[in-house]
């Protein structure tokens, strides 16, 4: 298959991306920033690379060539700096790409789009009504779609990418104690990045899963305060934990979202603390039976080899 890999730098992408060569498909990896570009043409030489701002319909003229049979969609964002960043990058990159899609190829195309657990219309946070519209969009394409949904993305693998254990990491070494927001008693479901990677590649193979959306959970629903101890531990770290209220944290996380490399934000803060488990049972098993995966588990040691401890 001839693929185009949207936001092919990204956490999850990029471990698509090498899977993707890896099986042997001809693959069209795009970029939005230079540094993932030169990453990108780094580790994999002779790679076709695009490179664009998906939002911009302008960029995305002529990105997609009439031999592509499918789209893979990563892009996705935390933080919404002015006010439209998620609009940006969640509807309108999805609806320029939707667009050039259906002008330059025939007919069978393939969509696999990656979303998020829990998005929805009527969600207070504009991450997860965002991402709904995306999702929206991709189901009324007319294409052969398939939506993931997936909890947080974990790896057990060292990576240039951040991800959210790296952010929890990073304030656990800065801080003297190990801090947790409200209660901390809100579920997470991490799922590993291989039980991704290979629902996309099962998904390529398997027509049945045209036309789905699946919620993609972890074996295990953590809470917030369970996983942030897996990290201290994989890290060593032996320190207190400490719950702060939600009116205390949330101004010190608006002033602090203004770093670019603080990977903590207020819509992280929100998202996370909403929980982020699969809460269907029937919802749950349907993405398990479909594939046949490893289901890896979030543990100390997963988490010592990601972050190289
Ligand atoms: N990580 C998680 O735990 C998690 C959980 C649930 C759902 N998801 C979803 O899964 C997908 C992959 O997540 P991830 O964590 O792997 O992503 P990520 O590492 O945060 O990367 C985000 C990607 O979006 C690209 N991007 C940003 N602005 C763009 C623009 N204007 N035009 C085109 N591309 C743009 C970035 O490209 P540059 O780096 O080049 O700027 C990057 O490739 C996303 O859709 C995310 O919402 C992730």
């Amino acid at each position: 298959v001839n693929i185009f890999v949207a936001g092919a730098s990204s956490f999850l992408g990029e471990r698509v991306l090498e899977e993707l060569i890896r099986s042997g498909h001809t693959v069209t990896a795009h970029v939005h920033r230079n540094t993932s570009q030169q990453m990108l043409a780094k580790k994999y030489p002779g790679i076709s690379l695009v490179q664009c701002d998906l939002s911009s319909s302008e960029q995305v003229r002529g990105i997609i060539k009439s031999d592509m049979d499918a789209v893979m969609w990563f892009p996705g964002l935390l933080r919404d700096p002015d006010g439209k960043s998620f609009e940006r990058v969640h509807i309108e990159a999805t609806r320029n790409l939707i667009s050039e899609f259906k002008q330059t190829t025939s007919a069978g195309k393939r969509w696999i789009h990656c979303s998020a657990l829990g998005t929805g219309p009527l969600r207070a946070e504009k991450y997860f009504t965002t991402k709904w519209r995306a999702e929206e969009l991709v189901r009324s394409s007319g294409f052969e779609y398939t939506i993931l949904k997936p909890s947080l993305i974990f790896d057990d693998r060292p990576r240039w990418q951040h991800n959210f254990v790296t952010g929890i990491a990073r304030t656990i070494r800065l801080s003297p104690f190990i801090p947790s927001v409200g209660t901390g008693n809100y579920l997470m479901q991490p799922v590993s990045v291989d039980d991704i990677v290979q629902t996309i590649m099962q998904s390529l193979a398997k027509p049945e899963t045209i036309g789905k959306t699946y919620e993609l959970g972890g074996p295990d629903k953590l809470t917030f305060d369970e996983l942030s101890l897996i990290i201290a531990r994989a890290m060593g770290a032996k320190k207190l934990l400490i719950h702060f209220p939600f009116w205390l944290i949330m101004p010190v996380v608006r002033i602090l979202e203004r770093i670019p490399s603080f990977l903590v934000s207020t819509e992280v803060v929100k998202v996370s603390t909403s929980g982020w488990d699969v809460r269907d049972p029937a919802r749950e098993k349907e993405w398990q039976e479909s594939f046949d995966l490893p289901m890896k588990r979030f543990t100390v040691e997963s988490v010592r080899k990601f972050l190289g401890e």
